[in-house]
């Protein structure tokens, strides 16, 4: 970018020059949908995705069918998408069984779910914290002992459905513990989207005293229209890795009224605006999301995305 251009904030050195965009709508994005997805419709909007530029798309969820049923063609889509070299494969893995599953499909990077919440740990995959972290260390071990990479998600850092408030010493003792079980990388996870940029730069800039801040990600859910705020000021303090959703697919299917992850076009826009490099090519994006919002016949949940298609049509 020209340096005239380049907004102050850049020229200040206050946000990173790269980031990284961690693609999560065939995942979290899908997973909150009522009706069947036709596994050949979650298949080409992976592959849609991964000829954007995104280097890493959370594909699909080793998890219960019983709990999560629009999950339950992992195993399909992993064997059906064509993978792109230089693309990281995520998976959701709770337990042995859903790694044996990420094994078979040959997924490059097996992530573990856990919460700063107790109460939304019962109720999202219906054991204590501490019993959590008891089966996500066999996952991990296994995933460390097959070369694989390993994420961390925690979900409720910035508050929870059910308890409220949530301290950030309950954030900082899940950000230990998944770093002890080798995370390449841990997720500050907006499950609800209720957080505010202060506090995101206040959790970002204590997790990052335990962890490194290069493999922090921000995943935020945008219910209050928090999430391009948040990502912002989470770059400030230096985070450089994002979650986002393809048209703003997505909720929990645990956490009632939360809306989907902030939409990956709306990110692109803001990033193009600052200048930052994602390596993602938004008109890839664009017709991705268009594809999936007409598949599922729901109006496309990203407002730039609305606004980029009307423009150009
Ligand atoms: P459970 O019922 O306590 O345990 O589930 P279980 O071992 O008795 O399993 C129940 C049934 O599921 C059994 O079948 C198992 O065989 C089967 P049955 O014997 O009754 O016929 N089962 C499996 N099947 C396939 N693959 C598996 C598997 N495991 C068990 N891997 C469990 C415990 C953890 C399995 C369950 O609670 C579960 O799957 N939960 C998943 C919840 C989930 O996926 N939530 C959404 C993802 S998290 C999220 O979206 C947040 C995030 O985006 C960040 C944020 O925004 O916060 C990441
Ligand atoms: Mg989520």
């Amino acid at each position: 970018m020209d340096e005239n251009l380049m907004p102050a904030l850049r020229r200040a050195g206050s946000l990173p020059d790269r980031v990284k965009i961690v693609e999560v709508g065939p995942r979290d994005g899908l997973q909150a949908e009522k009706a069947e997805v036709p596994t050949d419709i979650k298949v080409e909007l992976v592959n849609r995705l991964s000829s954007s530029g995104l280097s890493n798309i959370e594909t699909a969820s080793f998890v219960s069918p019983k709990w999560v049923p629009q999950m339950a063609d992992g195993r399909r889509v992993m064997a059906d998408i064509d993978r792109r070299e230089g693309v990281v494969y995520s998976a959701l893995v709770p337990n042995l069984r859903g790694f044996e599953s990420a094994m078979e499909s040959e997924v490059d990077e097996v992530v573990i779910f856990g919460a700063a919440s107790e109460a939304f740990s019962q109720r999202n995959i219906n054991c204590s914290l501490a019993e959590a972290i008891d089966r996500f260390a066999v996952v991990a071990q296994a995933a460390k002992d097959a070369g694989m990479r390993l994420r961390g998600s925690i979900s409720c850092c910035f508050g929870c459905p059910y308890q409220g408030a949530v301290p950030l010493e309950s954030v900082l003792d899940v950000v230990r513990r998944f770093s002890d079980l080798g995370c390449d990388e841990i997720d500050l996870a907006d499950t609800i989207g209720v957080g505010t940029a202060g506090q995101v730069a206040r959790v970002v800039e204590a997790a990052a005293k335990r962890f490194p801040i290069g493999q922090l990600s921000g995943h935020f859910h945008d219910t209050y229209g928090q999430a391009l705020a948040n990502i912002f000021a989470a770059m400030q303090v230096g985070m450089n890795i994002f979650h986002s959703s393809v048209a703003g697919l997505g909720g929990c299917p645990y956490a009632k009224g939360a809306t989907g992850n902030v939409a990956t076009e709306d990110v692109l826009y803001l990033l193009n605006g600052l200048g930052v490099q994602s390596g993602v090519d938004i008109d890839v994006i664009l017709n991705a999301g268009d594809f999936i919002s007409r598949a599922l016949g729901k109006p496309n949940g990203s407002r730039a995305g609305r606004a980029l298609l009307a423009r150009a049509a």
